[in-house]
């Protein structure tokens, strides 16, 4: 090396160091610094799976999210509510590559930084998402949907002789059980009910052992009965995987939460369990008291 380029490599160690310095107590962008992580591993160190800060996104003009801040902790159940169009899904985007954002901070846990993802490589790195509609292949059946899941990474030759080893079959079979599935296993998924697709989509989310899942209005149209098993299937997920659930049904919420987030207008407009943020006179103007 050059003892120019060694000066300018001096420099650049400078000007990271002094960033560094005056960086928050989460240390942002450069949280991660001078840390190794494995590959296929999330640096939680921080105490945080998912960490947002100042994000703003507009829509011509319109700010659908605004200087939005929140972060989540490994394992947690994290709820969010807020009426239509503050932006909840937007956020979703966001997370997953989906949208970009204008400005902000989007880091999985201490050092990956989203924002420098695709769409396709954030699910590679764990990150489920479950959209509202259920998008099982129905023509397939319950064991065929979730072999599937394994195989979306592998091309169409390599997919023709994928077999599923041992490690693999048990977890299959593992999470038929958790998803209520395990007596429908030889069913098409186009025979199941909306509920039973809505849990086939996340035992597919699940194959692929995702760190972090987000969940968007995963209850919207099931029975009653369908709804309390599907409170039962997320408070088992809890602990072993991170979850961001998005809802409006606020039994639901109430079974499930530990901490809720209230999004308005782009932004938190209030957390704390599910009594506090209900009995805050501005989560009751813009939400709860329509
Ligand atoms: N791709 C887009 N282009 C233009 N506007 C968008 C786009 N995505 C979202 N918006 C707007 O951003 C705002 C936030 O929408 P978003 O879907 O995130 O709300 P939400 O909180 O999920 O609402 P809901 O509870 O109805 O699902 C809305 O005004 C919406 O119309
Ligand atoms: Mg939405």
């Amino acid at each position: 090396m050059t003892p120019d380029l060694m000066e300018q490599g001096a420099r650049r160690v400078q000007a990271r160091q002094a960033k560094l310095a005056q960086s928050t107590e989460s240390g942002g962008r450069s949280a991660g610094f001078g840390r190794v992580v494995h590959a296929g591993e999330v640096d939680v160190t921080h105490g945080r799976i998912l960490y947002l800060e100042d994000v703003s996104v507009s829509f011509d003009g319109f700010k659908a999210i605004n200087k939005l801040s929140l972060d989540i902790a490994p394992g947690e159940l994290r709820c969010i509510i807020g009426p239509n169009g503050a932006g909840k899904t937007t956020m979703m985007d966001i997370i997953t590559g989906k949208t970009r954002p204008d400005e902000g901070t989007v880091y999985f846990g201490s050092t990956i930084d989203l924002l420098r993802y695709k769409e396709a490589d954030i699910a590679q790195l764990g990150i489920g998402r479950k959209f509202q509609k259920p998008t099982v292949f129905e023509h397939l059946t319950v064991y065929e949907n979730l072999e599937l899941a394994l195989k979306t990474d592998k091309g169409v030759k390599a997919s023709m002789f994928f077999r599923l080893d041992s490690g693999q079959g048990d977890r299959l079979a593992e999470i038929l059980h958790t998803i209520h599935l395990a007596g429908d296993v030889n069913r098409l998924a186009g025979n199941l009910s909306h509920g039973q697709k809505q849990w086939l989509e996340i035992g597919m989310l699940l194959m692929q052992d995702p760190k972090l899942l987000l969940l968007d209005e995963p209850v919207a149209g099931m029975t009653d009965e369908e709804t309390v098993r599907t409170a039962e299937l997320f408070l088992t997920l809890k602990g072993k995987h991170s979850l961001m659930v998005v809802e409006h049904d606020m039994s639901f919420i109430r079974s499930i939460s530990e901490i809720v987030t209230v999004l308005c207008e782009g932004s938190v407009l209030a957390q704390g369990t599910l009594d506090e943020v209900q009995n805050d006179e501005r989560v009751i103007e813009v939400y709860l008291g329509r």
